[in-house]
């Protein structure tokens, strides 16, 4: 039977600080853009801190020494399009040997169906750790169709990584994927009418972007 995955905020001094920074009207692209990654990075530390390592031998100046590295495959980032492309460059800093897969979706106006327009993964995607990357967990709805679609390649072990979550979103995405693991820096109150998490931060890929 698949792990039941947990739902964890990671509600560090430092990442609560960055939050307040953003989630200010007043903070302009430059800044929202730089302080999404630095959070990024933070979150990462701890996301990662279950990643395996094997024994490695090294030759220190003073002697021999079986000492630990990473094991493994190489981790994927996988920002969901387009505002997780905002949080990617912040977890490179503290993993730089990522992949970067892509994974992008739009619903379709006449169905409703959840469809993908854009999907690139490295190889092997079932024996790396996966961080899809969304700064948003508002619905859940994009969140499960990216997890569904990397599920569909293979992927297992997937970890959802998210500045901002809904108590909604949470639920959605945990019903529909119980064993992957969710991190978010806050959980927010509730989804307004509109779809818009309260108190929230606004759209976080105009904001990234500048765009309306
Ligand atoms: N997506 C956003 O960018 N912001 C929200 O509040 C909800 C979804």
């Amino acid at each position: 039977m698949a792990k039941l995955g947990k739902f964890e905020v990671l509600d560090h001094p430092l990442i609560q600080h960055k939050l307040t920074i953003i989630r200010n009207e007043n903070c302009g692209t430059r800044e929202f853009r730089q302080v999404v990654n630095e959070i990024a990075e933070l979150m990462a530390y701890e996301v990662s801190r279950d990643m395996p390592l094997e024994d490695y031998e090294v030759k220190t100046p003073i002697t021999k020494t079986v000492q630990k590295r990473l094991a493994g495959k190489k981790v994927v980032i996988v920002p969901i399009l387009r505002a997780g492309l905002g949080m990617v460059d912040g977890i490179l800093e503290l993993i730089p040997a990522a992949k970067v897969g892509h994974v992008g979706m739009y619903r379709d106006e006449k169905t409703l169906k959840p469809t993908e327009y854009f999907v690139k993964m490295p190889d092997n995607l079932a024996s790396r750790d996966i961080f899809i990357v969304d700064p948003m967990l508002a619905t859940g709805g994009s969140a499960i169709m990216a997890v569904d679609a990397l599920k569909k390649r293979g992927a297992v072990n997937i970890k959802f990584v998210c500045l901002v979550a809904a108590p909604e979103g949470v639920k959605a995405l945990r019903d529909a994927h119980p064993d992957i693991d969710v991190f978010a820096a806050s959980l927010d109150d509730h989804l307004d009418e509109n779809g818009y998490i309260v108190p929230g931060l606004g759209d976080a890929g105009d904001r990234l972007f500048g765009t309306k």
